[in-house]
């Protein structure tokens, strides 16, 4: 059934009804701006924009813009969501687990992160921080990416020792590109040939002006191994919170995006979340992706089971009838019935897309023939 018209979806979404009408005719349907159309085809042209749709029931259809926020008196303030990020060994993992006082750099394969992790640390003074953190292999360059997208601030690491090295600067693009403020670790200043002012100096060649050349950016001395300069770090970070003052409605349907997600031998399809708004509650029905679940389980980074988790809170989502991927939006449902509506017609157009692509490749391929 044909549920709005070309002129109040693109109105929904501040957008030319022109630019509509386009987009319309590249998905194959010629509409005027005074006709109506379905909400199938008005998901698509949503989602071609890059905005995101809330479907209420399937006889309306309700756009939200990208970054829409809940009315002012429902925010609280949340913790910070910090990203890692820097060279390969420039101690990104140990740093982390010299604030968690846990051992993960230690149990990784080759000592070289491969994944994005996600833990909160308690502070002694209550305050809490999330911390992602990722690879710095120049392999990962889609997980740094993602990383930067979701964060509040980014941390970037760079050894003192060693300098400003090509996914240094890689990390300073991704925190530039995604908008997001950076604090500077200057890390292994514990060993011999550590040479922080050298950093400082160099990063100036990337634009990145600390605060001792003049500058804003907040750089520490920090050492992961000789537990250096960690309080004046969590500092600096809470400092940088502080002024983008965070928050965010915990009183609402959970929303947020999967980190990471693989099948697990003995759990199943296993999802690590990042909650950004609302309260993720065990029973809850949830989409990700083109997948969806009811929470069986949640574990926070130790392993241990939660019964719910708020915003900025990342959580392992056991209870997935499938594996989403690293970077789906996940977002809690009413009813499993608007779950199995909203993966299967996610699925389909994944399908439709891929035989677009098809069709495309075997074009070109003709055309390279003649
Ligand atoms: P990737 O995730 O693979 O990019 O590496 P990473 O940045 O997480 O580095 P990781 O924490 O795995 O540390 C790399 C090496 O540097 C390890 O051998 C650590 O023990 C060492 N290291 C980390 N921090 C320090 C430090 O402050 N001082 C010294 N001397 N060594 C450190
Ligand atoms: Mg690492």
């Amino acid at each position: 059934p044909e549920v709005i018209t070309v002129q109040e979806l693109a109105n929904r979404m501040a957008e030319r009804g022109a630019d509509v009408i386009k987009q319309l005719m590249r998905l194959g349907v010629m509409a005027t701006i005074n006709q109506s159309i379905d909400a199938d085809t008005a998901e698509l042209v949503v989602q071609e924009f890059g905005h995101r749709l809330k479907r209420v029931a399937e006889s309306d259809v309700e756009i939200g813009l990208e970054g829409e926020v809940d009315v002012d008196e429902n925010l609280e303030p949340r913790a910070p969501v910090v990203t890692v990020m820097g060279h390969v060994d420039h101690g990104k993992t140990s740093l982390l687990d010299a604030l968690r006082s846990t051992d993960v750099a230690a149990g990784e394969a080759g000592g070289i992160t491969q994944h994005i992790g996600a833990y909160q640390v308690k502070l002694g003074s209550g305050q809490k921080i999330t911390f992602l953190d990722t690879p710095g292999h120049e392999a990962f360059t889609a997980m740094r990416a993602r990383g930067a997208k979701v964060t509040d601030i980014v941390v970037l690491v760079v050894a003192a020792d060693d300098g400003i090295m090509p996914q240094t600067v890689e990390a300073i693009r991704h925190a530039r590109a995604a908008g997001v403020p950076m604090v500077v670790a200057i890390n292994k200043i514990d060993k011999p040939d550590a040479n922080p002012n050298k950093v400082r100096q160099n990063l100036l060649q990337h634009e990145v002006v600390v605060e001792e050349l003049g500058g804003e950016v907040q750089a520490i001395e920090v050492s992961a191994k000789s537990r250096i300069g960690l309080d004046k770090l969590e500092e600096a970070i809470l400092l940088q919170a502080e002024i983008l003052e965070l928050r965010a409605n915990p009183n609402r349907e959970a929303a947020g995006v999967v980190i990471e997600a693989k099948l697990d031998r003995g759990r199943g399809p296993v999802a690590t979340v990042l909650v950004q708004k609302g309260t993720l509650k065990v029973g809850d029905i949830f989409v990700a992706g083109s997948e969806w679940g009811k929470v069986r389980a949640l574990l926070n980074d130790r392993g241990d089971q939660q019964t719910e988790a708020g915003p900025a809170v990342p959580v392992e989502v056991l209870g997935l009838t499938g594996t989403p991927s690293a970077g789906d939006d996940f977002q809690v449902v009413d009813s499993e019935a608007r779950a199995r509506e909203v993966t299967a017609f996610r699925q389909r157009r994944t399908k439709e897309q891929r035989a677009v692509g098809t069709a495309r490749v075997s074009l070109e391929q003709m055309f390279s023939k003649i």
